[in-house]
């Protein structure tokens, strides 16, 4: 045993806003199903809090394929929020996800403004999620999506919406797909988000040069991975030190020492997305080594790390 593995452990809570995670570490919304589906390679339990696939009010079935291509250093997707609709979401998943000890976060799609806040009701009459993150970011859909979050005008509304049809923690997911990202954190922030998350996926697209035809069936879809990193970064320190509301980073995390840098940049929490393609029990081994990264530097409690960038 080395000197570092008698330190104490340090503290790994941290709070959204009045939602207390275990550890900083959660799934990003749609690379992780509904959490069972990796419950067989992740002990779902030692999360920070599992993230759903996006919910909307009815089944969706999603784009054309093909809707995945992988790209250097990540991929893109244009899967188009596919998803059984809120009906089947809260009796199959969300029923079984409350079985177990984990927060979990329902992320909540919708057509139109008043979609969003239908479907955070019907899950509130079901008994509620610990927390919504309200997704006005995917660049995948033609009505609704990201037309909602690129403008402060849309990107309040809907807040506005959800925030009246619930008084569980909000969080607010934003498009890295806008000139300006801290105007419309500022926006939701105005309207009642209790945290906002960035970022969701940046529109991009990959061509087939011999056949001459795009790889998306749908032509344009969203970036992800390593790839998008530095982006994510940059945005998420400049909202955080903007926002006196707490802030969700995510966009291309594999490490833990990927999820201390967002939290030096002033995330409080940290989602993994394309990495659990890669390897399904990434969360488990951010988890694991930002445990023992924060040992090793005596970093008491893992919230210290929270926007302490030096500049
Ligand atoms: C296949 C796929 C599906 C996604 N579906 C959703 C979704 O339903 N709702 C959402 O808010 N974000 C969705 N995202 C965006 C991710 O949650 C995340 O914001 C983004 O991929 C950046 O993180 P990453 O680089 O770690 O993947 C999806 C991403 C991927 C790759």
């Amino acid at each position: 045993m080395n000197a570092a593995d008698q330190r104490p452990s340090p503290d790994m809570r941290v709070r959204l806003g009045t939602l207390e995670l275990r550890n900083p570490v959660m799934t990003a919304s749609g690379t992780f199903g509904s959490g069972r589906e990796f419950s067989d390679f992740v002990d779902l339990e030692r999360l920070g809090a599992v993230v759903t696939k996006g919910v909307s009010m009815e089944p969706w079935p999603g784009n054309d394929s093909p809707r995945i291509a992988e790209t250097a250093s990540g991929m893109l997707n244009s899967i188009g929020l596919q998803n059984p609709g809120v009906e089947r979401f809260v009796e199959r998943d969300l029923a079984w996800l409350r079985t177990l000890d984990v927060p979990v976060v329902v992320n909540v799609s919708g057509h139109s403004t008043g979609e969003y806040a239908r479907v955070i009701e019907r899950i509130e009459q079901a008994g509620g999620a610990d927390a919504y993150e309200v997704n006005i970011s995917c660049p995948n859909v033609d009505a609704g999506g990201m037309v909602f979050g690129t403008a402060c005008g849309p990107a309040s509304e809907v807040t506005r919406s959800c925030r009246a049809a619930t008084q569980r923690p909000l969080i607010v997911k934003l498009s890295p797909n806008v000139t300006d990202v801290v105007e419309i954190a500022k926006a939701v922030a105005s309207e009642g988000a209790d945290a906002v998350a960035l970022i969701n996926t940046l529109l991009g697209m990959a061509i087939d040069a011999e056949s001459r035809r795009p790889k998306l069936a749908r032509v344009v879809g969203g970036l992800s991975g390593p790839a998008i990193k530095p982006i994510a970064l940059r945005m998420v320190w400049q909202v955080a030190a903007a926002l006196d509301i707490p802030v969700v980073g995510m966009g291309g995390i594999t490490t833990a020492e990927d999820a201390v840098e967002f939290m030096l940049a002033g995330a409080s929490g940290v989602a993994i997305g394309t990495a659990n393609f890669v390897d399904p029990t990434t969360t488990l081994r951010v988890i694991d080594g930002l445990t023992t990264w924060c040992r090793e530097r005596d970093v008491a409690r893992v919230a210290d790390l929270i926007g302490a960038l030096e500049t």
